[in-house]
């Protein structure tokens, strides 16, 4: 089997616009996740465009939609039922959207609305995750950093995701009288840990402009001093990667002060977290960055962006990250490199074009709600 880098470069150069897939049709059946707040607006645009590819190229996308989430606790009082895992894990990709809202903030620990998506992540063994940042010359306006800056970054952060602070035990709260707790979280790694997601980031530099950053605390903690051993390690078996170790606050200042140092990151889960939030917004708004969490037998795609429950149902959500991610399981999950492309392509050109949601409207702009947006890339994917 090719792997995906060598399709790419194949598919590069035959013509995309023949309008057929490269790679034979694909029939797949894919578990829809709308979940809570503005999740279910974006995500009918992101299913829009899945549709539109199928059309164009010739695939058969079965959508079946599983509640999680806050909805899910509504309808049946947990986030994540067993009949819901059961529905993600026998399809062959998960397309999440968002989960959370005020409504479920006061509930326990096991019943908030982000357990199922931290509940389907360690489920599914999704231990590596996905999120790129690459900056579109078109939205370089509409950063809060400087243009100079920003020109021609183009980030992979992958984010370890099924360890660390998120699972370790023992966790949980202890009295201590007098209205006095004790709080405990645990941050573990194991060696396997750390291999298979600093794996996973040299395998992706390897096709990308061969560098791995990987990022921890090792003047600190332990966790992070394994960490290290082990990157430099697997490191040996990538001598055409350069890898580069970092401290986590000193990367947090460097992603700002000059982002374009940087090719593939690689860190801890909490790290992870932070970072890919701050990198994101390189990008210019959060309602773009896209992420594919992979590691299983099933991988899963979702926005990195909240449910954003103020701006919910009144189609200002920006649906582009939920679309991106859904290129994102054409290229992982299904193999369909150019169909990927021809996404993230169209995506472009409709930014080039001046169509903008309200997160990243400029002076001079096209200021267009959810839908048209989404419309206006289905557009682009059948004409082009
Ligand atoms: C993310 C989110 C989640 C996380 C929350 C909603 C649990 O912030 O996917 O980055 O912390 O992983
Ligand atoms: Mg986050």
């Amino acid at each position: 089997m090719k792997t995906a880098g060598e399709k790419a470069a194949a598919s590069e150069k035959k013509t995309v616009a023949a309008g057929r897939s490269q790679t034979g049709p694909v029939d797949a059946a894919i578990a829809v996740l709308p979940g809570d707040g503005i999740g279910p607006e974006v995500m009918q645009e992101g299913l829009k465009i899945l549709e539109a590819v199928g059309e164009r190229y010739g695939h058969r996308f079965k959508f079946n939609r599983v509640m999680v989430g806050g909805a899910s606790i509504d309808a049946h009082g947990a986030p994540l039922t067993d009949e819901a895992l059961a529905a993600c894990r026998k399809s062959d990709a998960v397309y999440l959207a968002a989960v959370g809202g005020p409504k479920w903030d006061n509930l326990g620990p096991e019943r908030r609305p982000e357990k199922a998506l931290l509940g389907l992540r360690k489920a599914l063994g999704l231990y590596a995750n996905l999120r790129p940042a690459k900056v579109e010359p078109a939205l370089i306006e509409a950063s809060t950093l400087k243009p100079e800056a920003l020109k021609g970054v183009d980030i992979l952060v992958i984010r370890e995701l099924t360890g660390g602070l998120y699972f370790g035990r023992p966790r949980g709260r202890e009295p201590l009288g007098e209205g006095q707790f004790r709080a405990v979280d645990t941050l573990i790694y194991t060696t396997e840990e750390i291999q298979r997601v600093v794996k996973t980031a040299f395998e992706a530099a390897r096709k990308r402009r061969k560098k791995v950053t990987s990022i921890d605390k090792a003047n600190v903690l332990e966790s992070s001093r394994l960490w290290r051993e082990i990157a430099t390690e697997v490191g040996k078996s990538y001598p055409d990667v350069a890898l580069e170790h970092m401290l986590v606050d000193n990367a947090a200042m460097q992603l700002i002060r000059n982002p374009r140092q940087f090719d593939v990151i690689v860190t801890e889960n909490m790290f992870g977290d932070i970072l890919s939030d701050e990198a994101a917004m390189l990008t210019g708004s959060l309602g773009m960055q896209p992420s594919a969490s992979l590691g299983g037998k099933v991988a899963m795609y979702e926005p990195s962006h909240g449910s954003a429950p103020d701006i919910a149902g009144q189609g200002k959500a920006n649906p582009l990250a939920t679309i991106l991610s859904g290129a994102m399981m054409l290229r992982y999950s299904f193999g369909l490199e150019s169909e990927a492309q021809a996404v993230e392509a169209a995506v472009e050109r409709v930014l080039a074009r001046g169509y903008r949601t309200a997160d990243i409207a400029q002076p001079g702009t096209i200021q267009v709600s959810t839908r048209e947006m989404g419309d206006q890339v289905r557009q682009e994917i059948l004409e082009a």
